[in-house]
């Protein structure tokens, strides 16, 4: 079998420090369809899911990146405003956590449909515990995704990845026809759970299993950074869309523009001794889209027309470094597992330079981080 190259480029067409990589092992790649996805009955297997490449672009893994990118605390919205007040520190921040990009470039390869079942599996378990910290944080984009889709009384809504189906459950709010998909059963359950007058149902988002032109918006809050294969979820999406409908999809910035998540990759990169968590190979790259014209190209890449790409920022608010560390645990599946994977000493000195590094970022109220992520929208003609 083919060993990956462990020295791509970035999507920015650098080539990141190759410091670490000596210390950890190779990941090769696995046959397509080796693993198929477990989701339920309902959801059908993804042609996708059975490729043999990995998506165009990869740059790795960043399962941290995505996983970070499940990341939330409270704040105060406010239109993004880049290194605003942080500027010196997400410099300096970004020589760090390229080499950390370089770690999780390690498990990238092409067995996405382990990949999937890894994640449905992985959500499943955190899914009674996603709102602690990361279900707080996405909560901030329900109304701005709702917005950019359009959705009013009456709308027809599909929310896709919906996680607890805060989306969902806004959009009802709003007099729309909500319904919800979820690869991960727990997820389905939570929000099942929570808002019961909803449908939601078990399925794939490369793999929607409606008819045409089923819905007048669909909305899919910071899961195209968790798929093998981004463009054929895009491709679903216009597919079940009206002519006219709008779809609108979020994704988490870089972790020097995302601090929330580029803290964690910073104290895992200073940390001595992490061992290659061996993460299912096939994860895409989490970062791909924070770049607005390869977010944009997405949309308009799946037949959407009018496509807009914005940054939202705001600042959150966690108490202290343990609330950060619980609620990254507790809300995060391939980040959760990087850490959860070492040693205990290893973890006590990743979370030791967890302090550390959030220390430029504490004050009298606790800790805060700026949070950024890029909101694309477009219209089916
Ligand atoms: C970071 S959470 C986002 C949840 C919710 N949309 C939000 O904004 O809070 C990612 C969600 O994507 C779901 N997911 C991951 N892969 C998926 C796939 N292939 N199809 C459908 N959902 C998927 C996970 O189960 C999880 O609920």
């Amino acid at each position: 079998m083919p060993k990956q190259n462990s020295r791509p480029m970035c999507n920015d067409g650098r080539r990141p420090t190759t410091l670490r990589v000596s210390r950890l092992a190779r990941s090769e790649t696995s046959p397509a369809g080796s693993a198929p996805p477990r989701f339920g009955a309902a959801t059908r297997i993804s042609p996708w899911a059975r490729s043999t490449s990995a998506a165009p672009g990869v740059c790795g893994s960043l399962a941290l990146a995505a996983t970070l990118s499940e990341l939330v605390l409270s704040g105060r919205v406010r239109e993004h405003q880049e290194g605003a007040r942080f500027g010196g520190m997400a410099k300096l921040a970004h020589l760090r956590v390229d080499r950390v990009l370089v770690f999780w470039r390690m498990n990238a390869g092409s067995d996405p449909a382990g990949f999937k079942a890894f994640e449905a599996e992985g959500w499943t378990r955190k899914a009674a515990t996603y709102d602690r910290l990361t279900g707080r944080t996405t909560a901030r984009l329900v109304e701005p995704l709702l917005d950019a889709a359009g959705v009013q009384s009456g709308s027809r809504l599909l929310d896709v990845a919906c996680g607890p189906g805060r989306c969902a459950g806004a959009g009802a709010a709003r007099g729309a026809v909500s319904l919800g998909v979820d690869a991960a059963e727990g997820m389905v359950a939570v929000a099942r759970a929570r808002y019961p007058e909803i449908e939601f149902r078990q399925a794939d988002a490369e793999r929607l299993p409606f008819a045409d032109a089923s819905f007048d918006a669909v909305v899919a809050g910071f899961v195209v950074n968790h798929l093998p294969r981004p463009e054929g979820a895009l491709a679903e999406f216009v597919r079940v869309l009206r002519p006219g409908g709008r779809a609108a999809v979020t994704v988490w910035d870089r972790p020097e523009r995302m601090r929330l998540l580029g803290v964690l990759a910073e104290a895992v990169e200073r940390t001595e001794g992490v061992r290659d968590p061996g993460l299912p190979s096939g994860g895409p790259d989490a970062f791909r889209f924070a770049d607005e014209a390869a977010f944009a190209a997405l949309l308009s890449g799946a037949g959407l027309d009018a496509v807009q790409v914005r940054s939202i920022g705001f600042e959150e608010r966690v108490a202290d470094t343990g609330e950060l560390w619980d609620g990254m645990l507790a809300g995060s599946v391939r980040t959760a597992a990087v850490i959860e994977r070492q040693s205990k000493e290893v973890r006590r000195r990743i979370r030791a330079e967890l302090e550390d590094v959030v220390a430029p970022y504490r004050s009298d109220d606790g800790i805060t981080l700026p949070v950024s992520a890029k909101l694309a929208s477009g219209r089916r003609p």
